[in-house]
């Protein structure tokens, strides 16, 4: 497994990539790497001659609040992983090779990042946007793989693509849960078992959201009632938002129909979680 740390290697690195060696999967993270990361890195070993994973925790998409500082970081586990994987290159920046001191310039999309995550966290997509333009111009991957568990990052990510007429495919790959639904999240390592225990009801709120759709209810007012029920907001538990959407838009739905995903934001004690679930009306 190759390790590159500057933009001059790796572009040295892709320009002699042998396209007989079959297409190139990117898979983005910010380290920390868990049992979601692994899918995604599978799937793209599966569907790639050579499998690239980036590790870089961005600090353009934290907010100045927030855990840029924290995050957790584990280098050496991580490279295990990859190694484990079969990954094939794993590029490794530090903030300086990104953003040089005289950096000015950033990638924006427009209303999809303004919503739902973008109220909250007002810098965090453009901050996304713009490593994931840099990342891809370096790597020229024919295919990225992105999680389920941040919906809206791959609606966002998919807008820019578009627009932006960037060459390369992005595949969404689901969420992966424990085994009483609680998503897999690298923030997760800092969470105490009660803040876990607590904030496990917010996918047991969209799976209840999930089951009222099933069972035929179509209004999104009383499909919303139903998740805030099961969260039962209070005790330190705040409901940032819990909407049903329409899974390409994003905007929030009234009447029921097509595809829709059910977005949640939770915040207990001072961490915020997000899921979401997507359900599909025949
Ligand atoms: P990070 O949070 O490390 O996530 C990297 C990728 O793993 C994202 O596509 C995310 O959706 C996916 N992922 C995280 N948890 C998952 C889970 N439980 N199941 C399936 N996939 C999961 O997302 C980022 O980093 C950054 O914003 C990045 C795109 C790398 C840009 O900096």
């Amino acid at each position: 497994m190759r390790i590159i740390r500057t933009t001059q290697a790796l572009r040295t690195w892709q320009r002699r990539h042998d396209p007989l060696r079959g297409s190139i999967g990117l898979v983005p993270t910010m380290g920390a790497l868990h049992g979601g990361h692994r899918a995604l890195i599978r799937h793209a070993r599966r569907t790639c001659g050579t499998v690239v994973v980036s590790i870089f925790v961005n600090p353009l998409q934290f907010g100045p609040a927030e855990d840029y500082r924290r995050y957790p970081r584990d280098l050496s586990r991580d490279l295990a992983c990859c190694r484990e994987e079969n990954v094939d290159l794993v590029f490794l920046p530090k903030a300086e090779t990104l953003y040089p001191h005289d950096f000015q310039t950033t990638v924006a999309v427009g209303a999809l990042s303004q919503r739902w995550e973008g109220e909250h966290r007002p810098t965090h997509f453009q901050g996304v946007t713009t490593v994931v333009t840099k990342l891809l111009n370096l790597v020229r991957p024919d295919r990225a793989f992105l999680g389920q568990k941040d919906y809206q990052q791959y609606c966002v990510i998919r807008q820019l693509v578009k627009d932006l007429d960037l060459d390369l495919r992005i595949t969404l790959c689901p969420t992966v849960r424990d085994a009483d639904g609680f998503a897999l999240s690298s923030r997760n390592r800092y969470v105490t078992n009660t803040q876990r225990q607590r904030a496990l009801a917010l996918y047991q709120a969209l799976a209840a959201g999930k089951q009222a759709i099933a069972g035929g209810t179509r209004r999104a007012d009383l499909v919303e009632k139903k998740m805030v029920k099961v969260l039962d907001a209070g005790h330190g538990l705040a409901i940032d938002y819990l909407r049903c959407c329409d899974a390409r838009s994003l905007e929030p739905l009234t009447r029921l129909r097509g595809t829709v995903v059910l977005l949640g934001a939770i915040r207990v004690g001072g961490v915020r979680f997000i899921d979401n679930l997507i359900v599909r009306i025949r």
